[in-house]
């Protein structure tokens, strides 16, 4: 017997405010297009934050909608997991407030940061945390909101990034020890701190201001398919899977390109890779279980599908996860 971390519900939450590229067009002074970006990005759109939305509250919303989906309530929970670069406040964590937003007086929360990596970190801590019998159910969040950390005047990265929230229920389940087992099959993470000043924000506690996104993008983007392609295979490789096994990639979506690029590296095709980055833009943390989320809704992502997920962030952070719905 293997212990696995299975999905049980999946569910997310997008600001009612949407922003469509022709806005930034309509900037004088930003000086983009909306055919730049949707060439450069594959990007059309994204949500962004109003007055009533904080990471803390969409993470909640997120939160409920999956539990919903599992047939579960917030006192069956023992532990949130919640990815996010972008919490309410420095502390405490976004997770313990999502904890108390719901109502649980149980149990115990942390938030997890590696930038855009964040929620396959999350996993890979969630997964550790059934499989050594610390948690049986966990909710593992990404939620963010990027709107708050934009230079509105750097068109290089204002028009690429958005906010939301996504979550997962995972339920600890006895397995067979074998691929064809549900859940968590298999985790790789990497960092490389060489690389901070290619993605970073200039503030913190050391400025004393929450500062802003600054990226070298194209050189984030050379990082990107070679480190998703590798870290992607090394995860199929502790699974045990091949790629003509895989039904889904469901990778971050930061750039269609970078999502095109990583597919072909490992032989799967598009039809068989889970978009919404040009609804969504780059949100971060919480691009990847919303993606899951909405291509659950779609029909896309069904009961004991194969999938793969992959993301890379600031740090650099990146890593994957195979696992089975
Ligand atoms: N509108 C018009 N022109 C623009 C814009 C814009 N919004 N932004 C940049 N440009 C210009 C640049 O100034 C540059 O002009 P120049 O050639 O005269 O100097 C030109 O477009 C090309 O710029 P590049 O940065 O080389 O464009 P590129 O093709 O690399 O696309 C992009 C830029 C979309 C940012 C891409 O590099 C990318 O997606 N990078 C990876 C981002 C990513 O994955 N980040 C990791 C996750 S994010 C996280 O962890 C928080």
């Amino acid at each position: 017997m293997t212990m696995r971390a299975v999905v049980r519900g999946v569910g997310h939450y997008l600001p009612t405010r949407v922003v469509e590229n022709a806005e930034f067009e309509a900037m004088p002074d930003l000086d983009t297009t909306d055919e730049w970006i949707k060439t450069r990005s594959g990007i059309e759109r994204r949500h962004f934050a109003t007055d009533g939305d904080t990471t803390s509250s969409m993470a909640a919303a997120a939160a409920r909608a999956a539990l919903a989906d599992a047939a579960m309530s917030a006192d069956d929970i023992d532990a949130v997991v919640l990815a996010t670069s972008t919490a309410d406040l420095t502390f405490p964590s976004a997770a313990t407030m999502v904890q108390s937003a719901l109502g649980m007086t149980r149990g115990f929360a942390f938030d997890v940061q590696a930038v855009c990596a964040g929620f396959v970190y999350a996993l890979a801590n969630a997964n550790a945390l059934i499989i050594s019998g610390q948690a049986r159910r966990v909710l593992v969040i990404g939620a963010e909101t990027f709107s708050k950390i934009m230079d509105w005047t750097d068109r290089s990265t204002c028009v690429l990034f958005g906010d939301g929230a996504g979550a997962l229920v995972l339920e600890a389940e006895d397995g067979a020890g074998t691929s064809a087992d549900r859940g968590i099959l298999a985790t790789d993470l990497n960092s490389d701190g060489r690389y901070r000043d290619l993605l970073y924000v200039d503030g913190g506690v050391s400025t004393g201001t929450s500062g802003y996104l600054r990226m070298q993008g194209n050189q984030v983007f050379r990082h990107a398919v070679e480190k998703l392609a590798s870290t992607a295979h090394t995860a199929m490789d502790r699974a045990g899977v091949t790629a003509d096994e895989v039904d889904w990639i469901v990778p971050h979506q930061a750039n269609i390109r970078i999502i095109q690029g990583t597919a072909k590296k490992m032989n799967i095709p598009m039809d068989q890779v889970v978009v919404t980055v040009q609804d969504h833009g780059n949100t971060s943390a919480a691009s990847i279980p919303l993606a899951m989320s909405v291509g659950r809704a779609r029909g896309q992502l069904k009961d004991g599908d194969l999938i793969v997920t992959e993301a890379i962030g600031g740090g650099l952070a990146w890593g994957a996860v195979v696992l089975r719905w």
